[in-house]
């Protein structure tokens, strides 16, 4: 057996597997955001490893067999929070996380010590709010005495694994969103650090996503009821394990999964290519392999805004009776999923949502595929940044909400003009993360062998050409939205 954890925003997820690839156990507990001004989002580290340690011990009670039959355990982790540590390993102040907004003014700031240019060649991407090098700056201006007394800085997951192992590492898909990193290189940029005036004594030892870093400690044995003979790996980004949980583990294959926030993904097996920062560029989870992504901020977010502000009460079952009867292009109406701003292609904070086209007809249902299209439209800029860079994209593993229903499946191939795979059974990041302990652990040769046991396809969806080039022509439209609304909000 596995574990695999994934320490998410809202909750941690631990899974047990098997050898079969087969969920066999699964906990969760959640844990709330600390939201003491309007952007900021912090989390105390400390409940993360309360969480976690009680999800473990729950799970193994409700074991029944041998616990030293529970081999490895390795982790997913929401990205870039800023976890800072005193010399003691003490947590200094909460984490300060991804989606915390309050830094526009530091990203301004790497912009003119390190120039953009430069930045784009050794990080791959551009500054960023949610990157932790600006909350890092953030503490530097704000909190000086902070910074003074820190030893390290960490991100989520790997405070979590310093908690059970007793050992500071980073791994390279988490450290890639540190905006620290040399991705190609895989090693600390000193000359970044150096220009930005960060000691490169804070940055952690790196590491791969499924090398071995320790067992779990006699303590946390005592405290889960885990043997002590489990071996702990270091695991990866949300977003690389939930790419690994996918299968993306090869050239030409795209995933597009729609939570809160939508992204899709690229593998890339290249350190060389140069997207201009217009996706983001970060490490696999797998050995020396890349992935690009293309993230829309309120994705299904903005199907839950519309359910809770229209149709409070509704399950999304019904709020999306009859979707398939509404034609394509929603009657006359477009929506740009703007709610809480936009990361790609526009990296812009401020832009706001619109429906445009509204008719004194159109019912409820009109306006829920008009959101449904446009979430679609907006994850299908990052897939054009894609090919225009020259990648074939012509299936794409659909996973998260956009997965759950069949006309949006359909729409989504439609739109992507590729075919789209829906998975049997999905679980995301947790299940990458138990792939890199399965792996780690010498089960397979690759993580490719390990996705052939623990990874099913299901269903093909595939693109009707009339249908293709009818949504063309609305893209071009909504395209145009951005600019023309952008006024609205300066
Ligand atoms: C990626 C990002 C989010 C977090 C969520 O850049 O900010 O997907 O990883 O945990």
């Amino acid at each position: 057996y596995v574990i695999g954890v994934d320490l998410g925003t809202s909750a941690v997820k631990v899974l047990l597997m098997n050898n079969q690839g087969e969920v066999c156990l699964e906990v969760s507990k959640e844990y709330p955001l600390i939201q003491e001004k309007s952007g900021y989002s912090e989390q105390d580290p400390n409940e993360w490893v309360e969480k976690t340690t009680a999800a473990l011990t729950e799970l193994v009670e409700q074991f029944d067999g041998d616990v030293s039959s529970i081999e490895g355990i390795s982790f997913s982790g929401q990205m870039h929070g800023l976890v800072l540590l005193d010399e003691d390993q003490n947590v200094l102040r909460n984490a300060i996380l991804w989606n915390d907004t309050r830094t526009t003014e530091q990203c301004q700031q790497i912009y003119d010590m390190v120039g953009e240019e430069r930045l784009l060649e050794i990080t791959k991407n551009p500054a960023l709010e949610g990157f932790t090098l600006p909350k890092l700056l953030w503490v530097k201006q704000y909190e000086p005495d902070v910074l003074a007394n820190a030893s390290v800085f960490m991100l989520p997951k790997d405070y979590l694994r310093l908690k059970m192992t007793g050992a500071t590492h980073m791994e390279y898909s988490d450290a890639a969103g540190t905006l620290m990193l040399d991705v190609g290189e895989k090693q600390w940029s000193d000359e970044l650090l150096a220009l930005v005036g960060i000691d490169a004594k804070l940055c952690p030892p790196l590491v791969g996503s499924s090398e071995f870093v320790g067992h779990v400690t006699v303590e946390f044995s005592g405290e889960t009821g885990l043997a002590s003979t489990t071996k702990v790996f270091a695991g990866g980004a949300d977003n690389a394990c939930g790419a690994i949980g996918s299968g993306i583990l090869s050239e030409g294959k795209t995933l597009c999964s729609i939570g809160t926030s939508g992204v899709v993904l690229s593998y890339e097996e290249r350190n060389d290519r140069d997207f201009q920062g217009k996706v983001h560029y970060f490490n696999h989870g797998e050995e020396n392999a890349f992935y690009t992504m293309g993230v829309t901020l309120a994705a299904g977010y903005s199907l839950s805004w519309f359910r809770d502000t229209f149709a409070k009460d509704e399950q999304f079952e019904t709020l999306l009776e009859g979707l398939n009867n509404v034609p394509i292009g929603a009657n006359g109406l477009l929506f740009t999923p703007y709610l809480v701003g936009e990361r790609t292609p526009h990296a812009d904070s401020v832009i706001r949502a619109s429906f445009i086209g509204m008719d004194a007809s159109h019912k409820r249902i009109d306006f829920a595929r008009s959101v449904i299209e446009g979430i679609t439209f907006s994850l299908n800029e990052s897939i054009e940044i894609f090919r225009e860079s020259g990648k074939t994209i012509d299936t794409i593993i659909s996973i998260g909400g956009g997965a759950k229903n069949e006309t949006w499946l359909q729409i989504q191939a439609d739109v992507f003009n590729a075919k789209i795979v829906k998975l049997s059974s999905e679980q995301g990041p947790a299940v990458g993360a138990a792939m890199l302990a399965a792996y780690g652990s010498g089960w397979y040769d690759s993580l490719q062998e390990c996705a052939d046991v623990f990874i099913q396809e299901a269903t093909t969806y595939t693109p009707v050409p009339e249908n293709v080039e009818r949504y063309n022509e609305l893209f071009q439209l909504y395209k145009e939205v951005y600019a023309q609304t952008k006024v609205l909000n300066e």
